[in-house]
């Protein structure tokens, strides 16, 4: 009976010193595991006097029932402590600022040139991208430009030497297309082209979308069609075109096309310098040299085409007034742009 009180009290001083249930857990097993204090107790059992085994079994039982008690309750209130020190020391301050984080903005080109390819892909374009570094068969020869043509001139392209140029125009890329697709088709071209030019309105490298419908029966009517839906949604919805007879070496007839002034709807201001309309694109007919060109029957077939600067759209669009702005990459130019 003494020897039981004095485990007890050894159970409680070494479970008070138990910092954790970790270190509690092994008080616990140093008197009730299988080889702790208690079950020894049990073990010597057999050194007792067969009358008194009952008695000391009773004992011994009674002593590992209230361990047990003693070491639950002390579970209960390690447990709390550690799950107090934890909600301490995992606090968080919601009153704290936040880290704020700065979002970008799409570029303007990208956004006309998305816009453009939304509006086109709506009537059943497909977009194709042709490679940036061209030969002169695909950038001249097969759209029909003669070699005299002062697009030819070292003045205005870049040339890489061994046949390779940077491509001048995404007309290219309805040559590398019809190559591989057979009409009817409709295709959407955008990408970046190279010039040697350089001022307010000119940057040596911008970017352009290119337009191409080849079927039976096609016209220039649909391509006016076509254009006006553009310049509605692009532009306003009261927006109207028109085409003016113009030169290119792969379309005849060429036409350059205007759409009414967004500015001033019409009536003449400084954007349109007092004419109402503004000159958006080059298009036309696609010439029969280049549907021949590319295996297409000229008198099965007829197509048009059309090419626009992105930048031009774009500055237009939102009044820039210098094509650097859409290079340099300012900041505080971008920054207007976010939706
Ligand atoms: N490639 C011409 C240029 O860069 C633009 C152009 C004009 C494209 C007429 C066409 C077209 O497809 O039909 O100035």
């Amino acid at each position: 009976m003494n020897e039981n009180e004095e485990i007890v009290r050894e159970a409680e001083r070494l479970s008070e010193q138990a910092e954790d249930s970790r270190a509690l857990y092994e008080v616990k097993m140093s008197f009730l595991g299988r080889t702790g204090k208690v079950t020894s107790l049990m073990k010597r059992m057999k050194e007792i006097a067969q009358e008194l085994r009952p008695a000391f079994g009773k004992e011994v039982n009674a002593l590992r029932e209230r361990l047990e008690a003693l070491f639950a309750a002390r579970e209960e209130r390690v447990k709390e402590r550690e799950l107090a020190r934890r909600l301490a020391r995992e606090k968080v301050d919601v009153t704290m600022p936040g880290r704020r984080s700065r979002t970008g903005a799409l570029h303007p080109v990208t956004k006309v040139k998305e816009e453009l390819i939304d509006i086109f892909s709506g009537m059943g374009f497909e977009v194709f991208e042709g490679p940036e570094i061209e030969n002169d068969y695909y950038n001249f020869t097969a759209l029909n430009t003669p070699a005299d043509h002062p697009a030819r001139d070292m003045q205005d392209t870049f040339y890489l030497g061994e046949g390779l140029l940077l491509r001048t125009q995404t007309s290219a890329g309805q040559i590398r297309f019809m190559e591989k697709r057979k009409p009817p088709f409709k295709m959407l071209s955008p990408g970046r082209v190279f010039r040697s030019d350089d001022d307010a309105t000119h940057s040596p490298m911008f970017h352009q979308m290119e337009g191409l419908v080849v079927d039976r029966g096609v016209t220039l009517c649909d391509l006016k069609g076509m254009l006006d839906e553009f310049a509605r949604t692009m532009f306003s919805a009261s927006s109207r075109t028109r085409l003016r007879p113009s030169y290119f070496p792969f379309t005849e007839p060429s036409v350059e096309v205007d759409v009414s002034c967004a500015s001033c709807g019409g009536k003449g201001c400084p954007l349109c310098k007092g004419t109402g309309w503004i000159e958006v694109l080059g298009a036309g007919m696609v010439n029969r040299r280049v549907l021949e060109n590319c295996g297409v029957d000229p008198d099965e077939y007829t197509g048009f085409a059309f090419g626009m600067g992105i930048e031009r759209i774009a500055m237009l669009k939102y009044g820039i007034n210098n094509i650097k702005l859409l290079t340099e990459n300012d900041t505080r130019f971008l920054e207007q742009f976010k939706d």
